[in-house]
C-alpha cells in the first residue's frame, strides 16, 4: 500500500491542505497543537474504522464548518486508487468516484496500521486492552471471526443474566445449560484463532523487538487462555460461584497475552521505553502479519513514538523499518537527525510550509 496524495478540507484544524510526493519514510514536523496527528488521523480515516483518537465524527469537522472532504490517491496492488471521504454528522465514502454502500467498506481496499501514546497502555493496563488488539487484529484478517465473537458475548451476556436468577429459580438449569453450549461451542473457535494469531506473533517479535533493543533483549510472547477445551466443563463446575457475582468466570473473555522482555514480565518489570518498544514490536508484528496473507504491507503511522526512545531504537525506526511506507509525528527535529532517507514534511498551524 502506497500513498501518494492526501487532501484534507476543513477537517480538525486544518482548512486546506495537500501533500504528494511521499517517500517511504515521511517525517511530519512541527510544534505542539500544529495539525500532526491529525494530518495522520486523516490517512487513518481512509481505513473505515473509528478514529484512533476515540472522537466522535461530528468533532472531526473544522470548528464552525459543515462537513470535511478528505481525499486519498494510492497504490493497492499495483493498481492506482482514489477515495473521497465526507465526514458531518455520517460519513460517506466514494472509490474512483463510486459511492460506497458504508464507509466501512474502505477497509477492503486501504488498510493501515496505527501507534499512537495510548497504545502503551497494550502492555501497561489490564488484558481487556490486549483482547481488544488481538480481536482488531484478527477480525480484520478474518472478517468471520466477528460473527462468532458477536455470538459468544451474546451468550455470555444471555447466561450472566439466567445465572444471577438461577438461586431462586433451579428450573433455569435447561437455559444454562443451552447457553453454555453455545458459549462452549463458540469460545473453541475464538480460541484456535486467537492461537493461531499469536504463534504468528510468536514467530515474528522476536526479530522485531532484537532490532528495536539493537539485540540487546529478548522478547517472548505467552498465550493466556482463560479455557482451553474444557469451556463447557469449567462453566458447569463454576455455576454456584459464577452464581454469587452474575458474571462468567471462565472463557475467551478472560484471556490474556503475556509478554517477557528477558524472562521478566514487560507489564510488572519493564521500562517505560521497554513497554514502548513492545508496543511498538506487536504494531510492526501486526503489519508484517497483514503482509504475510494479504500479500502486501499496510501503511504505518506512528504518532508520538520518537519521545522516550534512546537514540539507537530511534534510528532503528527511522532507518531499518524497509518496505512499509511510513508517516511518522515528532515535535523535536533533533529526534530525526538519524534519518538516512526520507522526507521530512513540517507542519504549521494546519498548514504544511
Ligand atoms: N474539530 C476541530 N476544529 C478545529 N480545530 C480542531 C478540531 N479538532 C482539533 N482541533 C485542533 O487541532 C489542533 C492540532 O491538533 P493535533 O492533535 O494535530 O496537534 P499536534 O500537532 O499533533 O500536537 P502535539 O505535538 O501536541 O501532539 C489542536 O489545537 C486542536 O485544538
Ligand atoms: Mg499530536
Amino acid at each position: 500500500m502506497i500513498i501518494k496524495a492526501l487532501t484534507c478540507r476543513n477537517f480538525r484544524n486544518i482548512e486546506e491542505l495537500e501533500a504528494g510526493s511521499f517517500d517511504e519514510m515521511n517525517v511530519i514536523c512541527g510544534e505542539n497543537a500544529q495539525g500532526k496527528t491529525n494530518m495522520l488521523e486523516s490517512i487513518w480515516l481512509f481505513t473505515g474504522m473509528k478514529s484512533f483518537r476515540g472522537s466522535r465524527d461530528s468533532e472531526l469537522v473544522k470548528k464552525d464548518r459543515e462537513k470535511a472532504v478528505n481525499g486519498l490517491e494510492f497504490v493497492s496492488a499495483g493498481t492506482e486508487e482514489s477515495a473521497r471521504l465526507e465526514i458531518s454528522e455520517r460519513r460517506t465514502a466514494f472509490l474512483n468516484g463510486k459511492k460506497l454502500k458504508a464507509a466501512s467498506e474502505l477497509a477492503e481496499h486501504f488498510s493501515a496500521v496505527v501507534f499512537s501514546p495510548g497504545d502503551l497502555s497494550l502492555i501497561k493496563d489490564g488484558p481487556a486492552v490486549r483482547r481488544r488488539f488481538l480481536d482488531t487484529a484478527i477480525g480484520q484478517l478474518y472478517p468471520a471471526y466477528i460473527g462468532i465473537l458477536k455470538k459468544y458475548t451474546r451468550a455470555v451476556i444471555q447466561r450472566n443474566s439466567v445465572i444471577k436468577n438461577y438461586r431462586y429459580d433451579r428450573t433455569l438449569e435447561i437455559m444454562l445449560d443451552s447457553f453454555e453450549d453455545e458459549i462452549a461451542a463458540e469460545a473453541v473457535k475464538i480460541v484456535k484463532f486467537r492461537a493461531r494469531y499469536i504463534s504468528l506473533l510468536k514467530e515474528i517479535l522476536p526479530e522485531i523487538y532484537g532490532g528495536i533493543s539493537s539485540g540487546k533483549e529478548s522478547l517472548e510472547t505467552f498465550y493466556m487462555p482463560s479455557a482451553a477445551d474444557d469451556v463447557k466443563e469449567r462453566l458447569k463446575a463454576a455455576r454456584t460461584a459464577d452464581m454469587l457475582t452474575g458474571s462468567t468466570s471462565a472463557g475467551p473473555h478472560r484471556d490474556d497475552i503475556d509478554f517477557k522482555i528477558n524472562g521478566m514480565s514487560a507489564r510488572s518489570y519493564g521500562s517505560q521505553g521497554q513497554k514502548r518498544s513492545v508496543a511498538l514490536a506487536l504494531k510492526l508484528a501486526e503489519a508484517e502479519i497483514i503482509k504475510n496473507i494479504s500479500g502486501e504491507y499496510p501503511v504505518f503511522l506512528l504518532d508520538d513514538v520518537m519521545s522516550e526512545l534512546d537514540p539507537d531504537r530511534q534510528s532503528y525506526i527511522l532507518n531499518r523499518v524497509k518496505g512499509i511506507q511510513t508517516f511518522i509525528t515528532c515535535c523535536d527535529p533533533s529526534n530525526t537527525a538519524s534519518l538516512e532517507k526520507g522526507r521530512i514534511i513540517y507542519i504549521e498551524n494546519g498548514r504544511i510550509r
